[in-house]
């Protein structure tokens, strides 16, 4: 690969590229989100998202999940709204039943679970949403028979797997792929038009076109349950607010990393640290850049 089409985000390229907020915005300038996911045993993931979209400047959010777990959901997500999902006990089943273009951005599959009645509203909305369309965790693994639907997509679609989830969609073993992170990223990226975020202590965000960029930021208090979630979050509030996908996935990633790091280097550390602390403590980071 060309190390010119590989780059190393930095953060002035971050802050030169952070989305202003005028004096005179409403929320409609910063984006109307739809977060869909959760399911009854898990509405955690779910409501971590929800709280970093908000806490991450998205104007307007709406939660749609399984009613089982938007009742614990919602207490922990107060400014956003909340559309009850079909379920069937605390799983989601079945299409969902709102029109998608009201949104300006949708994220899609955290803490859904793997059972087969989701696979149908994974379908649904990679079929139906306009607009860029995030697709985590479990949402990812209902996609592996669908791929030839998300090359169709004509809007962004953005993936956000770990190694795990990356090479049970691109049917290789773990070891494969981080071996070749930067090969199987960019092959999959190009073969599917999608923007690939592959996570891990290095993160590679690859364009549709091939164009890759390196986030190194972030440290192995990251590494626990929840700290995806907020990603998800973090990144859903970026592309509400940006003009380019790229930019905003970028950024997104470098504020989530950065937050980790500031963290630990002051109130907490890599041992305790939890992915409902990063949520508050994007306060801080996002201070830096405004
Ligand atoms: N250094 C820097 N960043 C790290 C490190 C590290 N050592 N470890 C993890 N991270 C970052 C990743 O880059 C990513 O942004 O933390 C985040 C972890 O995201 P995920 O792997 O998606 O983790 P999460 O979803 O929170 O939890 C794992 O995934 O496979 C499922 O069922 C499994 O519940 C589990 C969940
Ligand atoms: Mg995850």
């Amino acid at each position: 690969l060309p190390s010119s089409t590989r780059k190393v985000w930095q953060w002035e390229d971050a802050k030169r590229a952070f989305p202003k907020r005028r004096a005179n915005s409403h929320k409609g300038s910063h984006g109307k989100g739809l977060i869909v996911g959760g399911a009854a045993n898990m509405p955690g993931s779910i409501a971590m998202s929800a709280r970093a979209t908000l806490r991450s400047g998205a104007g307007l959010l709406t939660v749609a999940a399984p009613g089982s777990a938007i009742q614990n959901v919602a207490p922990y997500v107060q400014e956003a709204t909340f559309l009850p999902l079909q379920e069937d006990s605390g799983v989601v089943n079945g299409q969902i039943d709102t029109d998608v273009s009201n949104y300006d951005g949708v994220a899609l599959g955290m803490g859904m679970g793997r059972r087969l009645k989701s696979h149908k509203l994974v379908e649904d909305l990679v079929c139906k949403v306009e607009s860029p369309l995030l697709i985590d965790a479990d949402g990812l693994y209902q996609l592996k028979d669908i791929l030839h639907l998300v090359k169709e997509r004509t809007n962004p679609t953005v993936l956000t797997p770990h190694p795990g989830e990356f090479a049970h969609l691109v049917d290789q073993s773990i070891s494969t792929i981080v071996n070749a992170p930067f090969y199987y990223s960019r092959k999959f990226s190009e073969t599917y038009g999608v923007y690939t975020v592959l996570k891990g202590p290095v993160t590679i965000i690859t364009a549709p076109d091939g164009r890759q960029y390196v986030d190194l930021t972030g440290n192995a208090g990251l590494a626990k349950g929840g700290s995806g979630d907020v990603l998800s979050g973090i990144l859903l509030a970026m592309m509400l607010q940006s003009n380019s996908i790229m930019d905003a996935l970028n950024i997104g990633c470098m504020v989530h990393g950065l937050t980790a790091e500031m963290l630990t280097e002051s109130e907490h550390s890599m041992v305790d640290l939890l992915a409902t602390d990063l949520i508050e403590g994007l306060s801080q980071t996002f201070r830096t850049f405004s």
